[in-house]
């Protein structure tokens, strides 16, 4: 033990000795402290990352090395290397992957120099360049850090000027570690209609990957957020929890691994299956960001931090009003026509809301688009349905006094189309296997310059010929099958990413373009939900499902990442148990719409769904940008409620649903979160059926936020799918 600990000491001694002269990097936010700093051998390590460090001299003294002793007794001084090569002393999974012009596939990188921009009060730069000693080989890592919103975003450049291109086969946005007794983490996974189920698991020696192959999307199987309970499973109101999510439309990947020493590294990036890129000289590959935060008060905290974050500076109009809608999918499928969809949108019009959005089916005439098996790739109007065109349809929904929206997919083409016929090169197919077709359908190839071409004077014609168009939800039904692209040739291996980077520059194109249209992202239910996308979308379909009960835990999760002004929720007819105001008021708790006919409703829910639609308008602005708390979690039992807070702490909406309670189950108040203690407030129930009376019993009466937040309301029952809205006004 006293051998162990002489040789400890002997490798910590000479680093402290030679602390002044070291490189330290510190990316902070007002809670939180990341910091780097070299060590003697010329590289850079990882030295802390958890709450903000209150001592300077502390954080210069801070050991590179995390130095542990070998079972031959000897001190490894192996540390957490910021952006790990591959050969050195590092057995474990490593940042970087390359093979250089003669064949050596190691590297090993050296810190250079570091700047740190200040771009506003708010918001710092830290880009720190890194390059290998034996190969001309640079990386450059970036660190934008939010103080406010405590948020972190980082991704990688890699360039290099060998003579010839070189093979990267590893380029992780970026590497964290951490040091904890335990690691949990919370992942989810699904499929259609079952977006973002939760699953926690301790992780252990060794690697879990989350990862997925769908080429034309995130998301699906797996989703690109994750928890990680540091010490204790991630809880929602305490604990330390890091969210991490990746910024790209396309194959993820994050892995965590748990060291010899229990230790844990978090990568996260582009999915480098089939894709070892071959990057030329001074090309410039640059990773997605991954974006993050880390809060010592639990997820409900981390969760209000992306919120803002996305609001300010990720989500396309972060700031701005959104539209409610009534959508025609639920309704009426693809059977529709001009005088069907004139009666939808006169229903518009009497709910209230905004906007009519005509979905799939309206296109398509040689290969009419009757069903999911034809048409994607002819934009055209389908004259047999709707002889006016798009402009009949614009003028239409003028004249019942709502917005005009309309469903595209175009990064898509079916095999029954006249694209097809006239161009099958573009289409995403093997030239020499059989054809596995996704909903009858495949992806084109967006790495062809000319598709990307076609695609945007497809969306440009019908802004150009319909400006007055609002809205776009834009679809995205097939992931990327029968991986090859005529248009690469060789360079199968670039696929996967160009294909992104080509839709990528698509919705560049598009948004820069028409700034003011607003957009859906839509996969085949939530299957595209990621942070790179709501730069382009002011927000996401989450699901198909919309059941209400299903939905709940849908929205729940996604809630954990997502501002709840990016959740597209729209009441439909799913789940016939459920009576309308329990649909609705699961609807209300997000970006709020309407997929069904009114002609579905009695007068008495109609006239329900109208006082819905106004109390919304009038609330519209605490439930899209009010902190949002999640107060009770449909997974620790029958019920579930969540609330949003506006920023003045004026005003708060409250949700309570009661899903199955038990016989004479023993109901708990709801305390509600995020009001001022020394205010009070008013209590009502609001979006109650006509003539309906509430039996809230705190309905009307006053409390302080002290009282609200300590001892609750009695919103919960015991009564089968159930809810309430309330409404909690400072006087
Ligand atoms: C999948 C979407 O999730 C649905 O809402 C609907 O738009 C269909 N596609 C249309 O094909």
């Amino acid at each position: 033990m006293k051998h162990y600990f002489i040789l400890f000491l002997v490798c910590l001694l000479p680093c402290m000795h030679i602390h002044a002269k070291q490189t330290v990097i510190k990316v902070s936010t007002h809670e939180l402290d990341l910091v780097f700093k070299t060590a003697p051998n010329g590289r850079l390590y990882q030295v802390y990352f958890g709450e903000k460090l209150l001592h300077e001299e502390e954080i210069e003294a801070l050991p590179h090395y995390l130095s542990h002793v070998a079972s031959d007794g000897s001190v490894c001084p192996r540390g957490w290397e910021v952006y790990p090569g591959s050969g050195a002393e590092d057995f474990f999974e490593p940042a970087f992957a390359i093979q250089h012009n003669d064949g050596n596939m190691t590297s090993i990188l050296y810190y250079q120099s570091h700047e740190i921009r200040k771009i506003d009060t708010n918001v710092t730069e830290t880009v720190i360049k890194m390059a290998d000693d034996k190969y001309p080989v640079e990386v450059t890592l970036f660190y934008v850090s939010f103080a406010r919103e405590n948020v972190i975003k980082s991704w990688t450049e890699i360039k290099h000027k060998e003579k010839k291109p070189v093979d990267i086969s590893l380029y992780a946005s970026s590497m964290l570690y951490f040091q904890s007794s335990s690691y949990y983490l919370n992942e989810y996974s699904g499929d259609w209609a079952k977006e973002a189920q939760l699953s926690t698991q301790e992780l252990v020696f060794g690697k879990k990957i989350i990862d997925t192959k769908l080429g034309s999307r995130a998301a699906m199987h797996a989703y690109p957020f994750f928890q990680l309970g540091l010490g204790e499973p991630a809880k929602e109101d305490q604990g330390k929890v890091l969210l991490g999510t990746i910024g790209w439309t396309g194959n993820f990947r994050f892995t965590f691994e748990v060291d010899n020493v229990n230790n844990l590294r978090v990568l996260s990036g582009i999915n480098p299956y089939a894709s070892t890129y071959q990057l030329k000289p001074a090309e410039i590959f640059k990773t997605p960001e991954f974006i993050y935060t880390l809060s010592h008060t639990g997820v409900g905290k981390a969760s209000r931090n992306l919120h803002d974050w996305a609001r300010n500076y990720q989500l396309k109009d972060g700031k701005g009003e959104r539209l409610t809608l009534l959508n025609n999918w639920e309704a009426t499928g693809y059977d529709f026509d001009q005088d069907i969809l004139a009666g939808l949108m006169h229903e518009a019009k009497e709910l209230g809301v905004d906007m009519f959005l005509l979905d799939d089916g309206w296109f398509g005439n040689k290969h009419p688009r009757l069903s999911d098996n034809a048409a994607l790739g002819d934009w055209e109007v389908m004259r047999s349905k709707l002889p006016g065109g798009i402009p009949a349809l614009v003028n239409a929904a003028k004249d019942a006094g709502v917005k005009f929206g309309i469903w595209v997919e175009p990064e898509m083409i079916s095999p029954k189309s006249e694209l097809f016929e006239k161009h099958p090169e573009w289409a995403i197919m093997l030239p020499n296997r059989e054809t596995y077709y996704y909903r009858s359908q495949l992806v084109l190839d967006m790495s062809n310059p000319e598709v990307q071409e076609y695609a945007f004077g497809v969306l440009d014609k019908m802004m150009t010929e319909n400006p007055d168009i609002a809205y776009f939800k834009w679809d995205c039904n097939s992931p990327v099958t029968n991986i090859y692209s005529p248009y690469l040739k060789e360079k199968q291996n670039h696929l996967y990413i160009d294909h992104v980077r080509g839709v990528y520059n698509l919705l560049d194109r598009f948004t820069t373009k028409y700034p003011g249209v607003a957009m859906m992202m839509c996969s085949g239910g939530g299957a595209r939900c990621d942070y790179e996308g709501l730069k382009y979308y002011t927000e996401f379909w989450c699901s198909d499902n919309t059941d209400p009960i299903d939905r709940l835990y849908i929205q729940w999760n996604f809630s954990q990442f997502f501002p709840i002004k990016s959740m597209a929720a729209h009441v439909t007819g799913w789940n016939k148990d459920a009576s309308v105001k329990f649909r609705t008021d699961v609807a209300m708790m997000c970006k709020f719409g309407f997929d069904i006919s009114m002609e579905e409703m009695s007068r008495e829910e109609q006239q329900y769904c109208i006082e819905a639609v106004a109390s919304y308008n009038r609330l519209k602005k605490i439930i899209l940008d009010g902190d949002f708390y999640r107060l009770v979690s449909p997974y620790e039992g029958n019920h579930t409620a969540v609330m949003h807070v506006s920023d003045s702490k004026e005003k708060a909406v409250l949700f309570t649903y009661d899903i199955h309670p038990l016989y004479k189950e023993k109901v708990l108040p709801v305390k509600l979160q995020g009001l001022e203690p020394m205010k009070r407030y008013r209590i009502q129930e609001i979006n109650l059926m006509p003539g309906q009376k509430s039996t809230l019993p705190e309905d009307g009466m006053v409390y302080s936020g002290d009282y609200l937040m300590k001892i609750g309301l009695d919103a919960l029952t015991a009564n089968r799918i159930h809810s309430r809205m309330i409404e909690v006004t400072a006087l």
